[in-house]
């Protein structure tokens, strides 16, 4: 059964080869300041720097930039951006980029006038934003997270190796989102595979909940089969117009509050990622696509039901003849598959985790308890062990 919701997405999208067409109408809507944020130099490789400046420079406005943004954005580069955003009165913040980019336009729109410090007020005791938030638009360029339609922004501190998340409400999304697939087409395929399977890590997050009979799962199948089957078309020809445009669309709605609402969310992978990402400032997708096959061959006997489905209707598993088990091991084992195909990373020990690291992520890790199962700390150290080694059956046996 559904549960209570409020839905509101305010987030304006314009898709498609045409869509920075939009750029100069909706610039009218903000005044003349406007801060420029991308990351490391991409943007200037694919022309679409010099293409932004030019659409700036004719509407009037003042630009300043703020470049260097990292993937896995730290703390540190917050501050610097708030002295920046405050010093030039930023009417606009103009992120460029992927979702280190966007999160950490979000992250700035509401530090820059904070008057405490923001990592503590937002990220450790989670408060309600009560300054002014400057607005947020956003070019996207690499696809995966969802950032560009959600209020979520994640932020490292680097000192005491934490990546932590801020899922702030409607005021914090972005105001508009420019999506055009061509633009990720530059994208090295270690990024593009990375952003593919954060997607299917998005999804399954808020699929093996519950156990009632709910439309969102209904659409998440939907979603995963699509999403499956453009991946595998993007990894052989990553100029696939059609598949790349499936992938954008089907990342914006895996992770803008839509597929949760009414249902329990899990995001117990997503912690497992983001604390080795923490730790060795890992591709975001690829610390997911390292922890996830420990955990769900973990966590399957609790759910059973729902990973049996997912074979079914996901993967095409024929459950004829085959008991349950049987049947959801066989769906995972697709999902294995599938994963090789694209060549994700399977192990932590690829990021330079080191045995000795392993209990200090899981002391760091948030445990989470909205999946099939809480995990013990204990747990979380032997899935990390069993992905640093690969040898993920054992699994089960240690955690019944
Ligand atoms: O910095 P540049 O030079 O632009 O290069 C980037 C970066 O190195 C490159 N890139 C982006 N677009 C490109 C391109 N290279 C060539 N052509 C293009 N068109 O790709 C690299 C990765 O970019 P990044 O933005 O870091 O990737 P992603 O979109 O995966 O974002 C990862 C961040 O988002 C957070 C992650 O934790 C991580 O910090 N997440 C945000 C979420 C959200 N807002 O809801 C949810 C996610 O689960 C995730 O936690
Ligand atoms: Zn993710």
């Amino acid at each position: 059964m559904l549960g209570n919701f409020m839905y509101c997405n305010p987030t304006k999208i314009y898709f498609g080869e045409e869509s920075m067409n939009f750029l100069n109408d909706e610039l009218k809507n903000y005044g003349n300041n406007i801060l420029l944020v991308y990351g490391g130099g991409s943007i200037k490789k694919i022309g679409l720097y010099d293409e932004i400046i030019d659409i700036l420079n004719k509407c009037g406005k003042k630009v300043t930039e703020l470049p260097g943004v990292m993937p896995n954005p730290t703390l540190d580069k917050l501050y610097e951006g708030c002295e920046l955003a405050k010093n030039n009165d930023i009417d606009l913040i103009l992120a460029v980029g992927g979702g280190s980019v966007i999160d950490y336009s979000k992250a700035l729109s509401v530090a820059a006038h904070c008057e405490s410090d923001p990592w503590e007020k937002y990220y450790i005791n989670k408060e309600p934003v009560d300054n002014e938030i400057i607005p947020v638009g956003s070019i996207l360029t690499m696809v995966g997270t969802g950032s560009e339609m959600n209020g979520t922004a994640v932020i490292t501190k680097t000192d005491e190796k934490l990546k932590r998340g801020r899922t702030f409400d409607y005021k914090v999304y972005p105001k508009f989102a420019i999506m055009n697939p061509k633009l990720t087409y530059s994208l090295p395929r270690y990024q593009m595979v990375s952003g593919c399977f954060d997607i299917m890590a998005h999804i399954l997050e808020q699929y093996f909940t519950d156990t009632d009979d709910n439309t969102s799962d209904y659409i998440m199948e939907g979603m995963l089969r699509s999403l499956i089957h453009s991946s595998l078309i993007a990894n052989e020809n990553p100029e696939d117009y059609e598949a790349r445009s499936n992938i954008m669309w089907c990342a914006t709605w895996a992770l803008n509050t839509f597929i949760a609402m009414g249902k329990t969310t899990d995001w117990m992978m997503h912690m497992l990622g983001q604390q080795v990402g923490a730790f060795t400032n890992a591709t975001h997708g690829m610390t997911l696509s390292a922890v996830i096959l420990p955990y769900y061959r973990s966590i399957m006997k609790s759910g059973l039901g729902k990973f049996k489905r997912f074979a079914v209707n996901v993967w095409g598993v024929d459950a004829k003849g085959k008991t349950d088990y049987e049947v959801a091991m066989e769906g995972l084992d697709a999902m294995e598959e599938f994963m090789n195909k694209l060549g994700l990373v399977m192990s932590i020990k690829e990021f330079g985790v080191t045995e000795e690291m392993i209990p200090a992520i899981a002391d760091t890790c948030i445990i989470k308890t909205g999946g099939y199962k809480i995990l013990t700390r204990d747990e979380i150290v032997n899935i990390l062990n069993e992905s640093f080694h690969g040898t993920y059956e054992s699994v089960l046996e240690k955690i019944s």
